[in-house]
């Protein structure tokens, strides 16, 4: 066993040097962080979630995370999906005919939002078992939000993203906290790699260091239509831009195709997100998918969690990562 991962058994969070490499770059590479059992049970669930959803009740909602689109993830389907398991399929999994051109297994682009409660092997990543005769994930949600300085993490929007073979659609460049506002920012992204994820099916790339610049000048809110929520709208964002802390500075719009780093990954690996970091992904063109089990955490304590979000906390509020005494 290597110090490294020696050091990861003693704590389950983050050594010195990491949290330095998030501050400096904005996101950070976590080798094996699941256990292959975790993974291997992780996969198992997504693919028992994905034979065994009905097609007949589901509105067939299309996912995007295009900016332009209006068609942008507008209904019920999703708007209320923040405390169930749904499934969302990917853009390019329509025919003409506007029905499904590949079977249901593989059309679907992701399942959310709520998998951190209501299914077991996804909540036992965020909530380990006290069972000390079981083996220990190397590296513990709880443990790192500590590293990182939260005082009342707390997991909200967790989701299987599947990026299908040949249709698994691309995410532009985007900011996480644009979506899962607090006042002042603070969302962090948890992105755990389920298979390999590699130049060729996708992987994430990241404009390291954008986090210190690059401001949160747009939310994704619900939109309104004579009370009720009728989907989801970019808006300009008048709250703070930065999370406290000295070391941020807007410097305008710098950035440029090449500066992005790609970030190829293994099953296993964590990848660590912050809110303000320009990040995306490429569509997978490629024969093999790529499973990845996401979720963020955002500090509770002494931030305003934004009413407008299209995710609302669920009546007992959203999951606490820390034990509470
Ligand atoms: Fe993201």
């Amino acid at each position: 066993m290597s110090t490294a991962a020696a050091h990861h058994h003693e704590s389950g969070g983050l050594t010195p040097e990491q949290v330095e490499t998030f501050h400096r770059d904005g996101y950070l590479i976590v080798p094996q962080a699941l256990t292959p059992s975790t993974v291997a049970a992780c996969l198992a669930e997504t693919h028992r979630l994905l034979d065994s959803f009905s097609l007949e009740d589901h509105p067939m909602t299309r996912f995007s995370t295009g900016q332009e689109g209006a068609e942008h993830v507008g209904d019920d389907y999703f708007l209320t999906s923040g405390d169930k398991i749904r499934f969302f399929f990917e853009e390019d999994a329509f025919g003409p005919d506007g029905k499904l051109n590949k079977p249901k297994a593989r059309a679907v682009n992701k399942i959310g939002h709520y998998l951190h409660e209501l299914s077991a092997p996804f909540r036992a990543i965020t909530r380990p078992s006290p069972d000390v005769s079981e083996t220990p994930q190397p590296v513990r949600p709880a443990a790192v939000a500590r590293a990182l300085g939260f005082r009342d993490p707390r997991c909200l929007q967790s989701m299987v993203i599947c990026k299908q073979p040949e249709i698994g659609g691309a995410v532009p460049p985007h900011q996480d906290s644009t979506f899962l506002y607090t006042d002042p920012p603070s969302a962090v992204g948890f992105w755990y790699a389920l298979e390999d994820a590699t130049l060729a099916n996708g992987c994430l790339s990241f404009l390291p260091g954008s986090h210190r610049w690059a401001p949160i000048r747009q939310r994704l809110v619900r939109r309104q239509q004579g009370g009720v929520a009728v989907g989801t709208e970019m808006v300009a964002n008048e709250g703070t831009q930065f999370p406290p802390g000295g070391e941020y500075a807007e410097k305008g719009d710098q950035s440029t195709e090449e500066e992005y780093v790609p970030g190829e990954v293994k099953a296993g690996d964590l990848v660590l997100i912050h809110g303000n970091l320009l990040h995306k992904s490429e569509k997978n063109t490629s024969q093999k998918g790529r499973i990845i089990y996401t979720f963020h955490v955002i500090e509770q304590d002494g931030t305003k969690y934004d009413e407008r979000n299209w995710l609302q906390p669920p009546e007992q509020g959203f999951t606490r990562l820390y034990a509470s005494s």
